[in-house]
């Protein structure tokens, strides 16, 4: 057995951590915080009712690397750098959740604020499985991917060499209300999110140059993206459309199945997906379609497992060595 820790397991993501690490045969849950301590975790998640009664704490570093090996970080951006920097330095393996680790140096101070751990962000790994295992099954800092990006990157990134680069690539996103976390806003309160449905800061949101900088990285291409997130009024799931155009009359269906055929968590699908096949589970479900030169990519992931905790739980998997597939879920919350 392997100890762990969650911090930040007071919520949304931290939950589904909890939930998956408990049933995972590997990983010894051995230290559960959040930012104040003094409570349960089943007061915190009445859910967890006489299922795991430990005590969660304030969250404290040196005590995390006196009982665990590898943490979980489903705090907020910010936050979470202060704690992966003393964690690595007392030899503790970081997954983390939050948006600090995974872009270059200029892209995140542009878009969110000066870095305070600049030593450890060059050896942080981005989570996207299906094109950094060898790199995550090395790392001691994995920077967990957001949930638009992974449903977006699985999508477009196959597509990249046969995209037209003169015209707009457009990333149409639908995510669930967990995907704002468990804090009340304005946009999210009942009154407004119920029988609703509406976009956010288009071609603003921090996702967009995450999503333009690994395609940049990984296909060596400078292509502008044009996104869009909308949020739809169901608690969990996210459904991502991308419309490009082909340079060429390419075999569209093949270039997906080639793709990721050695892929256990991609699903090429033959009819457009939807959020209830994914929700519950780690899979990113795709599909894709051409019109002549116009391409349609759709693809669905539960926001809060492929695109937060179970990706998290499957590159922590990688980075200790065990199998990708050991403990993640796979079956979905159907019907
Ligand atoms: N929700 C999603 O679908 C999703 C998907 C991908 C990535 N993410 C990312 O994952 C991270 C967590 O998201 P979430 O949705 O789970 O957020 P959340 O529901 O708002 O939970 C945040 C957690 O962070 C804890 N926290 C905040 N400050 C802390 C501190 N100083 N010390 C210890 N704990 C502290 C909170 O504890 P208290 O209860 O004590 O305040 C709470 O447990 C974020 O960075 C988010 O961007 C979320």
């Amino acid at each position: 057995m392997f100890n762990v820790a969650i911090i930040g397991a007071s919520g949304y993501t931290g939950l589904e951590l909890v939930k998956i690490l408990l049933n995972h045969k590997k990983f010894n849950i051995t230290y559960i915080a959040n930012s104040t301590g003094e409570v349960l975790i089943n007061e915190l998640h009445p859910c967890l009712e006489s299922v795991i009664s430990t005590n969660v704490e304030k969250a404290n570093a040196k005590e995390i690397a006196a009982c665990a090996s590898l943490a979980f970080l489903a705090l907020p951006h910010k936050t979470s750098m202060g704690f992966a920097k003393e964690l690595i330095s007392l030899g503790v393996k970081v997954v983390d959740l939050s948006a600090d680790y995974r872009l270059e140096l200029d892209t995140y101070e542009k878009h969110y604020c000066e870095h305070e751990d600049k030593a450890n962000l060059p050896q942080s790994v981005y989570g996207l499985p299906e094109y950094y295992k060898n790199d995550i099954q090395n790392a001691s800092l994995v920077a967990n991917p957001g949930c638009y990006p992974t449903a977006s990157l699985l999508a477009l990134l196959p597509f990249i060499p046969y995209i037209d680069e003169n015209s707009p690539v457009f990333i149409d996103a639908k995510s669930g209300v967990s995907g704002a976390g468990k804090k009340l806003s304005e946009s999210t309160h009942f009154c407004n999110i119920n029988e609703n449905i509406f976009a956010y800061n288009p071609f603003k949101h921090r996702h967009m140059p995450e999503i333009e900088e690994k395609v940049r990285l990984l296909e060596n291409k400078e292509l502008a993206i044009n996104f869009v997130p909308h949020l739809i009024n169901v608690t969990r799931g996210m459904l991502v459309s991308v419309y490009a155009t082909l340079k060429d009359d390419v075999d569209v269906e093949k270039i997906l199945e080639d793709a990721y055929k050695n892929s256990p968590f991609v699903r090429v699908r033959k009819e457009p997906v939807n959020i209830k096949a994914t929700a519950g589970t780690n899979f990113c479900d795709i599909f894709v379609a051409k019109n002549k030169k116009a391409l349609f990519i759709n693809s669905s992931i539960d926001n809060l497992l492929r695109g937060a905790s179970s990706q998290a739980v499957c590159n922590a998997n990688l980075m200790c060595g065990f199998d990708e597939n050991e403990g993640i879920p796979i079956l979905a919350y159907v019907p």
